[in-house]
């Protein structure tokens, strides 16, 4: 949520800040804006999308070789251009940009203001520079020593980039709570909230730790505690590639990364199984093997997608390992003072590594002494520096909003972990571990053959693509594929869609089911077929129009449902990671063909830091 980003060195800031604005886009873009140093501190901004705000810049004065931008997800005050960042301080000496929520930001703005401060914004970031400024002038004191005094003052997240006019070789940084990378280039320096930004021009980068303070002044960078103790930076070489986070052709982000999915999938396996050598180990769990093979439970702690992909794993790990798994919204675990010990692991699932509530309700658990175990995707995020352990899902960058190969790249990592515990505790026979395995290696080609379905789901989606409502249903480890389906949909094309469990249906859902209602019903040939295939009936029988997501060769269903596509058949533990590739091209087809943003949808952000 908010994207920020910051320069100084000896290129033209501007140019470097818009493009790193562009990446970072996917995490907020309701407005943009820039604050630059030249012969003065210059702020311009825009509401809308960073290319409304490069058109605003036009004929300006971009000079200068140190400056910040921002692109926003509004939290506090509409999107529009007086609430867009960067925010001067009132004596317009000091600009801001800041991603994040200052909690106690009214009663600080009540105090403010009785000292003389004035506000433009609704906004609790230029709250945040005017406390910077109240402390500098009354202290006497340096930009740092105010902004990191100003860090005792204030409660809430932030990731926040200060620019001074009286200080105009300087950029200081703090965060709590929301991500900031600074990447250290031949001379330059570059701040980022992830390294997408920065990877063009290097890849040596510090991830900066809750309540640190970077300073980048005369070339160097001193990285301190907000109780002012120096601290030595880790540096980290990023094995990050600049076409991984490029269109690469393809029209939409979205599009191209559900064509990466063979390719995650496969490097997400990578040094983790080898079938024919029976090799089957990932380094997190083997830290752990004791605490995972005694587990009393295991409580997975997500949202969204992740929380999909945790409940496949509820199948497959109560399926494979036979331990009890809970699901949690990770929002409502963190409130809900759960009963969690010493014996239970929390697997805490998480694309970004920075959603809010489930950093806070791992937080949590870790209070109560369970061991925590992290999947995320971006390395170095703060979810996975705060876990004891964890496993990178290994998708590479995801830019689309919607999440597509992070949710099979989530699921492969669970499939491997369960198929790791089961055999540990003995409850998979070794012949099933192998059978999983051999069909585990050969799920990359069994993707590729799904994507090829990719036309006929195109002309599916022309048919559809003006319905007002959708039902997705599925049983068993289809559920949650079901559940994902009707998130992808609503998420980009804006269409209502609803996931249930196929047998749920009957008991209320139903009622909606007439001759306009489409209901995708994922019906592959697995434990649960013949009861599903009764549900299509159901639908059937109240003129629903039936799109089925069969097993190749199936003979039943074809005679009853309107629309078949047809998966390669696998094991039924593997069928989530082939049953959601059509849904992920359904969705994404009628979305483009509604005319939607499709990696942009509205109101949504890739990275949510705010609870
Ligand atoms: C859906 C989507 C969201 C995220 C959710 C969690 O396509 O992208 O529902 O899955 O915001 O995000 P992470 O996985 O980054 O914690």
């Amino acid at each position: 949520m908010c994207g920020i980003v910051a320069y100084v060195g000896h290129r033209e800031a501007c140019p470097v800040i818009l493009k790193g604005l562009k990446r970072l886009e996917y995490r907020g873009y309701d407005s943009a804006g820039i604050a630059l140093m030249n012969s003065d501190l210059t702020v311009y901004k825009k509401k809308g999308k960073v290319a409304d705000l490069e058109a605003h810049l036009a004929g300006q004065d971009i000079s200068g070789n140190i400056g910040m931008g921002h692109t926003r997800w509004a939290t506090h005050g509409e999107p529009n251009d007086v609430n867009a960042h960067p925010h001067f301080s009132t004596s317009r000496n000091i600009a801001i940009i800041h991603n994040g929520i200052i909690e106690n930001y009214a009663a600080l703005k009540t105090l403010l203001e009785e000292k003389g401060h004035t506000f433009q914004s609704e906004t609790d970031s230029e709250v945040f520079i005017n406390l910077i400024e109240d402390i500098r002038i009354n202290n006497k004191c340096s930009l740092e020593e105010a902004v990191r005094l100003a860090l005792h003052e204030v409660v809430g997240a932030y990731a926040i980039v200060v620019l001074s006019k009286d200080a105009p070789n300087q950029l200081v940084a703090a965060r709590k709570g929301s991500p900031l990378v600074v990447g250290i280039g031949e001379g330059e320096f570059f701040l980022a909230s992830d390294a997408t930004p920065i990877i063009e021009y290097t890849k040596d980068v510090v991830y900066l730790n809750d309540y640190e303070l970077a300073v980048i002044k005369d070339g160097q960078l001193d990285i301190r505690t907000k109780e002012d103790i120096k601290q030595t930076p880790y540096v980290q070489h990023l094995e990050m590639e600049l076409e991984s986070i490029e269109k690469g052709g393809f029209e939409h982000f979205m599009l191209k990364e559900i064509y990466e999915q063979p390719r995650s999938i496969l490097d997400n396996m990578r040094g983790r199984m080898v079938a024919e050598k029976d090799h089957l180990m990932m380094g997190g769990i083997r830290e752990f093997e004791n605490k995972f093979v005694n587990a009393d439970r295991i409580i997975i702690v997500a949202c969204g997608t992740s929380w999909h992909a945790g409940l496949v794993a509820e199948y497959l790990i109560e399926d494979l390992a036979r331990i009890p798994v809970e699901v949690e919204y990770a929002s409502e675990f963190r409130y809900r003072n759960p009963i969690v010990n010493e014996r239970d692991i929390v697997i805490a699932i998480s694309q970004s590594g920075e959603t809010a509530d489930t950093l806070a309700a791992l937080e949590l658990a870790k209070s109560k002494g369970a061991t925590i175990f992290g999947i995320c995707n971006v390395v170095g995020s703060s979810i996975a520096r705060a876990t004891d352990a964890g496993a990178y899902t290994h998708a590479g960058p995801e830019i689309g909003v919607a999440s597509t190969k992070a949710f099979t790249a989530q699921v492969t990592v669970l499939t491997l972990i369960a198929m790791i515990i089961g055999s540990k505790r003995g409850t998979l026979e070794n012949s099933k571990l192998r059978q999983l395995m051999v069909e585990m290696e050969n799920i990359p080609a069994k993707v590729e053959e799904c994507l090829k379905l990719d036309a006929q789901i195109q002309q599916i989606a022309a048919v559809f693509k003006d319905v007002t409502n959708f039902l997705y249903l599925g049983r068993g480890y289809n559920f949650p594929v079901a559940l994902e389906g009707a998130l992808k949909l609503k998420e980009i094309s804006y269409i209502h869609a609803e996931g249930y469990p196929a047998a749920e249906m009957k008991h209320g859902p139903i009622a909606l089911i007439d001759a306009q209602m489409p209901v995708v019903v994922i019906a592959t040939k697995d434990s649960s077929y013949e009861k599903v295939v009764s549900n299509i009936q159901e639908v059937r029988a109240r003129k629903g129009q039936v799109i089925a997501i069969v097993t190749q060769g199936d003979q039943v269903i074809p005679s009853m449902a309107d629309y078949v596509i047809e998966i390669p058949e696998t094991s039924e533990q593997l069928v989530p990671l082939l049953s959601v590739i059509p849904l992920q091209l359904l969705s994404y087809h009628i979305a483009v063909l509604r005319g939607c943003n499709v990696d942009q949808p509205r109101n949504l952000a890739k990275s949510v830091t705010v609870e």
